[in-house]
């Protein structure tokens, strides 16, 4: 069956990152009769150049449509001044909240090759696979009210609302599980119950989920400031992380520096799975984004749009073992010696973005 995906390249490095994703593509359709069927949008600065909006409406009805999306980055100092509605992360806003993608999945994966690269002891991150659920669309950088007041005495107030219901705790605990079922079956579920009401609902509903639904997954309840204390003490002891868009968004980033470069680090957004398919919507990103200060030099280390198109197989279409042949082609590229200028080593060989692909779709 074709599987159709929407590729939204973007500015800057983008467009580099993706045309090496664009190479495995067609070695797969070719070598591997994956039946990819490639369509090609605008988000971001390019799609306020050409229509005056972040991302256009044919655009966003094609994303809808499609079994996935791959994004690349977007944003750049030509678009710094441009009005705050149309600004290049509104296409991204936009997609993530027209796709209802809730569940944001950062893996925390040390290649051996890169261990001495990392924040931390080698011997601590060495073989580190950590997978990090942050809830994306709910949580305190949504909820209501959120303002800044006058008080009238020279005073201000700023005000944001930490607002959690059920049915958004259910369903990011749900990919938890199912997600730990496919590696260590482990999960820990990250929130302040002992300061928050959000955080007793959080460990309530996710315990629950738990007992009803997953109780073959190992379950365990962290505060997330232990958490991050944890994160950075004795990384290697988790498996999946579930925890709430605030939190998940600084422990995602710690993680990350316990990894090496941002040139590496993958990410996917998942929607609710569809009543009739049961397919959810996604999108598949790099962390990183557009680095404006290497664009258009063919310098850009493409390893963290290749794994999160690795991620794309993997929980698209549920390509199990062409996901971990890439993953493995990327860490024998690394293990040879193959670097972009970010990861550079000493002794180690220096490619531009294009060897790099092609390294790695020889491998
Ligand atoms: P950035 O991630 O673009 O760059 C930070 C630093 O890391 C730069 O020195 C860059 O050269 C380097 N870097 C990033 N990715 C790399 C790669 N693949 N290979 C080699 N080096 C890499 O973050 P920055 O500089 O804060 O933002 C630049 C622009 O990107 C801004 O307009 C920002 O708004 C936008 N941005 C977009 C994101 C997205 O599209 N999701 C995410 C973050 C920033
Ligand atoms: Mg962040």
């Amino acid at each position: 069956m074709a599987k159709n995906l929407f590729l939204l390249p973007g500015d800057g490095i983008g467009p580099e990152a993706m045309g090496e994703v664009r190479k495995i593509i067609g070695y797969m359709n070719s070598a591997m009769k994956a039946d990819f069927v490639l369509d090609e949008g605008l988000v971001g600065g390019c799609a306020y150049d050409a229509y005056g909006a972040a991302i256009s409406e044919e655009d966003m009805a094609k994303a809808m449509k499609a079994d996935a999306v791959l994004f690349g980055a977007v944003g750049g100092p030509k678009w710094d001044h441009v009005p705050y509605e149309v600004r290049p992360e509104a296409g991204l806003l936009r997609l993530r909240k027209d796709l209802e993608l809730f569940a944001n999945l950062r893996p925390a994966i040390c290649y051996p090759a890169l261990a001495s690269a990392s924040s931390l002891k080698p011997e601590l991150v060495e073989g580190l696979d950590i997978l990090i659920v942050r809830e994306l669309t709910g949580g305190v950088y949504f909820g209501e009210p959120k303002e800044i007041i006058d008080l009238g005495n020279g005073q201000k107030r700023g005000i944001d609302t930490q607002v959690y219901d059920t049915y958004e705790i259910e369903r990011i605990a749900s990919v938890a599980f199912e997600l730990a079922r496919t590696r260590k079956n482990a999960v820990c579920s990250m929130e302040k119950r002992n300061v928050m009401k959000s955080g007793v609902l959080w460990n309530q509903v996710v315990t629950e989920t738990h007992k009803r639904s997953y109780p073959d997954v190992k379950l365990e309840h962290m505060l997330a400031d232990a958490g991050g204390m944890q994160l950075v003490r004795q990384p290697k002891q988790f498996d999946v992380i579930v925890t709430d868009n605030l939190f998940g968004d600084m422990l995602s980033d710690v993680a990350a520096m316990l990894t090496g470069s941002l040139g590496m680090l993958p990410s996917a957004s998942l929607g609710a799975p569809d009543a009739k398919t049961g397919k959810r919507k996604a999108l598949y990103e790099p962390v990183h984004g557009s680095a404006p200060d290497i664009a258009g030099k063919g310098i850009a280390n493409p390893i963290a749009m290749i794994a999160s198109f690795a991620m794309c197989l993997r929980y698209s279409f549920n390509m199990v073992k062409e996901a971990d042949n890439l993953e493995k082609a990327i860490a024998n590229v690394l293990d040879q010696g193959i670097r972009t200028g970010d990861i550079m080593a000493e002794g180690c060989q220096k490619v531009g973005t294009s060897e790099m692909g092609d390294a790695i779709l020889k491998e």
